[in-house]
């Protein structure tokens, strides 16, 4: 595996127990037979019952179970062994039958040979992939012929922005492709327990990632992109009564989700 997906995987080993007590990701809540996946998804993906549906980047498999209760026959794959060792154990604890695999998705065809009716990953996925045309080649690869790809995740303009001492939003990073390393030392998105161990990411601009879909061989069916965030993508946003995260002024004014649906 390439050094900085190994350097990411301990990283994420470390996260997963921290996101598990965290209480955005409110695992007991699950457990009492919570959906975890936002309307957004549910509608644009639509009705999963009886399908296939391979998760990429399922962390420990709420997302992945949740598509499960909705009735879809779910495998999900995560490259860190400790979001798969819990994925497991809490689908043996709840019995929905979800599969979960231990996988890079760059290696993802010496773990899998099987083509799926769906293909679906969400919120924080493309920033932890170096390659975004081997990414779209396992898409390719897992999806039936007539099948549906689909994700929904930041938005590459929120990757740019920093906010100011004073509140505003500035400019810091490049839009366009960039490898950035941090060095650890900083609570995760979820829970406040700090992360000691550093992570790579990467930016991909929205023409990036819709060009790797339409070059491994997909035909992109919409690409929407909405003035709020899945997650708190910085200190100053707001969580509305819809669950939608807001920046307090001036919300409307730049995209910070994107959905595509494409077919195989
Ligand atoms: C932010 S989480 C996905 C979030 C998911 N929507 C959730 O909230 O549960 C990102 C996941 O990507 C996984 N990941 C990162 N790089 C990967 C790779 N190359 N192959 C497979 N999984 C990877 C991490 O282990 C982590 O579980």
């Amino acid at each position: 595996m390439d050094e900085r997906l190994q350097v990411n995987r301990k990283n994420w080993n470390e996260r997963t127990p921290v996101h598990a007590a965290s209480e955005s990701y409110d695992v007991e809540g699950f457990k009492s037979g919570r959906i975890t996946l936002n309307s957004l998804e549910r509608e644009e993906v639509g009705d999963v019952s009886g399908k296939t549906l391979l998760h990429l980047q399922c962390h420990f498999g709420l997302d992945s179970m949740s598509w499960a209760r909705l009735g879809a026959r779910v495998t999900g794959v995560d490259f860190s062994d400790a979001a798969i060792e819990l994925a497991r154990s809490l689908d043996d604890e709840l019995g929905l039958g979800a599969r979960f695999i231990h996988s890079s998705i760059y290696d993802l065809a010496d773990a899998l040979d099987e083509e799926f009716d769906i293909v679906f990953t969400s919120y924080g996925v493309l920033c932890w992939l170096p390659d975004l045309d081997g990414w779209a080649a396992a898409i390719y690869r897992h999806l039936k012929t007539g099948g549906t790809f689909y994700i929904a995740d930041g938005h590459p303009s929120m990757g740019v922005f920093e906010p100011s001492e004073s509140g505003d939003m500035l400019p810091a990073y490049s839009y366009f492709y960039e490898e950035r390393l941090f060095e650890g030392g900083e609570p995760s998105y979820a829970g406040s327990q700090i992360i000691e161990s550093p992570v790579y990411e990467w930016q991909h601009s929205l023409g990036e990632i819709v060009t790797a879909l339409i070059g491994a061989g997909l035909t992109i069916e919409f690409l929407h992109e909405f003035p709020f965030s899945g997650y708190r993508a910085h200190s100053m946003m707001e969580r509305g009564e819809d669950g939608w995260w807001r920046f307090p002024e001036r919300n409307d004014s730049f995209p910070q989700l994107f959905s595509i649906r494409a077919k195989k």
